[in-house]
């Protein structure tokens, strides 16, 4: 009696629950149209939802800690970060639009990957002048949070270092800001995001800078550039890119043609590359010439954080040069590659040499104006470690200088002219490439023994554990400039510090202004 009486009730439900079915169904094909079609017009063909790993805007944290408003400059300075600009001349304008845009990123792998973006891709465009020419950008804001421009490695006048909180405030949505400066020095370079920079360079905001020399030494029959980044994919895991691919980026050259193949690490983490096919020098460093390069063959090159390679072969006869990466630094994987020239990525790929390349040793000595034997107005000693702690309220593996997380670590105050020395001790178990802004500097020492190859000059030294170097330069460009490990992540939490003159800055970091350059 008790069952039919249930079967009966479940006869009678059977309409009911298809009525439920049917609205749920509904809202669901609803909540798609909305999500995937209906709002993202600009955003190219819809995405499957498993797909993508929407990205979250960067926010600041919202601890009592956090500053309202950090002034980072010298109260009552005679002279404003504003004032330092590129002086009018006549060199010739190369003017670049860079707008913020999201978008969906292919890269060849199964799943999209949602990124942020200068001009729809990421990389960006390479932005490509000639040294002597005024550079003009002008950044468009399509995001929805702040955005501005940094030019990595280029001593460009303080006032467009793209700092946000220190030499501008960040572009807000829907907003513009133009950046101006003299491409005064030949090399590879990169830009990208400065404010955020941990969450927006990771998620998309970079590209490529490159200064032709105005009077070539060498010549080259294909110039190619590559970036290397790591991209947060589905389930978290590190998808490793070259420009717009985890599979093989083809590029043309023809035998006994000279190629010169650029490639930058825009990741966090260091990543390591060999050249196959083909005997090669590093002809640069973060685009500084090596003074007679030695020829290297299947070489690992250990490629810190920020740090870009200039890279010069011959294309031999028959076959293809290949790049290729590890992620183990035991084996060579076959994606993501470069293939130059006709072929793929050899089936069968060596095992990672232990003869890494070294610039300790690399190239040959030629005088250079700064050498262990100068004259130093100022040393200053850094420490560079990692412990359990807090930064700006948050608790968590916290990343310091001279153990002092930002704001904390206090600033370096220079005088125009100086020679300046620094010695920087790294105390910890990681990688840290520190770099310096509106600088280049010269590599002295490693683990206090100088250097006997060619002068090293580089604005990114990728320290490893427990290595310790001396680096020197002058004093020759006023302002405000950070100075902080380029695993973006370190600085986020903590290892930032400035590097001043006297100067006075208007802006300032902080929730008031909503500036945070890390
Ligand atoms: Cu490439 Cu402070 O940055
Ligand atoms: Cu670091």
């Amino acid at each position: 009696m008790q069952r039919t009486l249930l079967e009966e009730k479940k006869k009678r439900n059977i309409p009911v629950i298809c009525v439920f079915v049917a609205i749920a169904c509904l809202l669901v094909l609803m909540g798609f149209l909305d999500t995937f079609v209906l709002k993202r017009p600009e955003a190219g063909p819809p995405n499957p939802p498993a797909a993508s790993v929407p990205l979250k805007a960067p926010e600041l944290p919202t601890g009592a800690e956090v500053p309202q408003a950090l002034n980072m400059g010298m109260p009552g300075a005679p002279i404003s970060v504003t004032d330092l600009q590129a002086t009018h001349s006549t060199a010739p304008e190369k003017h670049f639009t860079l707008t913020a845009e999201a978008a969906s990123l292919a890269l060849d792998h199964g799943a999209p990957v949602q990124a942020w973006t200068f001009n729809g891709s990421a990389p960006g465009p390479t932005l490509r002048v000639r040294q002597g020419d005024m550079v003009v950008v002008t950044l468009i804001n399509h995001l929805s949070f702040g955005v501005t421009i940094h030019w990595h490695g280029v001593s460009v006048p303080n006032a467009d270092d793209g700092v946000a909180g220190v030499t501008q405030n960040a572009v807000k949505p829907g907003q513009s800001y133009t950046y101006r400066f003299l491409a005064k020095d030949a090399g590879t370079y990169w830009y990208h995001s400065h404010q955020f920079s941990y969450t927006e360079t990771t998620g998309g905001l970079y590209g490529m800078l490159i200064v032709d020399p105005a009077s070539p030494q060498v010549h080259d029959d294909v110039d190619s550039s590559v970036t290397l980044h790591d991209w947060n994919g589905a389930n978290n895991q590190t998808l490793l890119a070259i420009n717009t691919t985890t599979g093989t980026v083809k590029t043309n050259a023809r035998a006994g043609q000279w190629v010169r193949l650029r490639v930058l690490n825009s990741s966090s983490d260091q990543h390591t590359v060999t050249l196959l096919g083909a005997p090669f020098m590093v002809a640069a460093l973060d685009g500084h010439d090596v003074n007679a390069p030695q020829w290297l063959n299947q070489t690992p090159l250990p490629i810190g954080a920020a740090q870009r390679y200039d890279l010069r072969f011959q294309m031999p006869r028959t076959g293809a040069v290949t790049l290729v990466t590890s992620a183990n630094n035991r084996q060579y994987q076959s994606a993501p590659a470069v293939v130059l020239g006709q072929g793929t990525v050899p089936g069968k790929l060596p095992a990672v040499s232990t003869h890494w390349f070294n610039l300790d040793t690399y190239g040959q000595p030629a005088p250079d104006p700064i050498t262990t034997k100068s004259h130093f107005d100022v040393n200053y000693g850094i420490t560079l470690n990692n412990h359990m702690g807090d930064s700006l309220g948050r608790m968590g593996m916290v990343y310091t200088l001279n153990g002092k997380v930002f704001p904390q670590t206090g600033m370096i105050m220079l005088k125009e002219g100086q020679l300046v020395k620094m010695h920087l001790d790294n105390q910890s178990d990681l990688i840290h490439p520190i770099h310096l802004h509106g600088h280049v500097f010269t590599v002295l020492t490693h683990n206090g023994h100088a250097l006997t190859g060619s002068p090293i000059h580089l604005d990114t030294i990728n320290i490893q554990p427990h290595d310790s170097y001396d680096i020197a330069f002058l004093a020759n460009n006023p302002g405000i400039w950070m100075l902080h490990c380029h695993n973006l992540l370190h600085a986020n939490w903590g290892m930032d510090m400035m590097v001043m003159y006297d100067i006075s800055t208007p802006y300032s970091i902080g929730r008031a202004t909503g500036n945070f350059p890390d």
